[in-house]
């Protein structure tokens, strides 16, 4: 089972995202099983949970005792006696993209994820030095917290996870689009606003369609890779 323990101060906003359609059918098979640890909890007596940053500067940084306290409950929650084979992330906006690479690698690779959000101006870097977590960002803009990239990347490695995609071949044809981005998919009916769907897709011949599509998927992809977005796409 593909455990995963998210660290938060918001626990109310899980599994919310997490406990819908495929992933909720996902968890009742045992294929993967969430616990949230919630920060707040490990404050002792009238702690704050952050405090200014020193040099000066706005927002309020998390404190690393604090922290370190949730993620050592957090580290024995996990059933799994291989703790190496857990990736331990913190997410934040300054980290490595992420992209479907990555999600595979640890889909694949890892057997279970132990997930910091930061939240305010930051955390304490100290924290994430001494336990040399893994920065992870879901693109290259800011949010007031890790919550929302929480879901973003559990949903993305679970999906992933063998027997979780009803029809396994999703995930062969994405795999197969590798570095590609998916061609575009018409349903019934066949003329719909005045608009017919591509004559191809009606031929019955595969080898064609497979053609139509690849050359679609190239044409997107191109596109996407000559605008302002370049960069997000390396
Ligand atoms: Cl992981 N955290 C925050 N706060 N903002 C982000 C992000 C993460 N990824 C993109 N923006």
């Amino acid at each position: 089972m593909f455990e995963v323990n998210i660290v938060t101060i918001f626990p109310e906003v899980f599994p919310g995202l997490l406990d819908i359609s495929i992933l909720a059918r996902a968890r009742k098979k045992k294929i993967w099983d969430l616990k949230v640890t919630d920060i707040k909890e490990f404050l002792i007596n009238n702690e704050k949970i952050d405090d200014r940053p020193f040099g000066g500067g706005p927002g309020m940084i998390i404190k690393p005792d604090i922290l370190q306290r949730a993620y050592e409950k957090a580290i024995v929650s996990f059933n799994n006696p291989r703790i190496d084979k857990i990736e331990k992330i913190m997410l934040t906006p300054t980290g490595e993209n992420l992209n479907q690479e990555i999600v595979e690698e640890l889909s694949t690779n890892k057997e279970g994820m132990l997930i910091m959000c930061g939240r305010y101006e930051g955390v304490d870097e100290r924290f994430i030095e001494h336990n040399d977590l893994r920065k992870i960002s879901i693109g290259n803009y800011v949010l007031s917290g890790g919550e929302t990239a929480a879901i973003v990347l559990t949903e993305a490695v679970v999906r992933f996870l063998p027997n979780v995609l009803g029809n396994e071949n999703s995930k062969k044809v994405e795999s197969f689009n590798k570095g590609l981005l998916e061609y575009p998919q018409y349903t019934k009916p066949r003329v719909w606003k005045n608009k017919s769907v591509p004559e191809v897709l009606l031929s019955g011949n595969h080898a064609k369609v497979d053609n139509w599509r690849k050359t679609q998927s190239e044409i997107i992809t191109k596109k996407r890779l000559t605008n302002k977005n370049k960069k997000n796409y390396s």
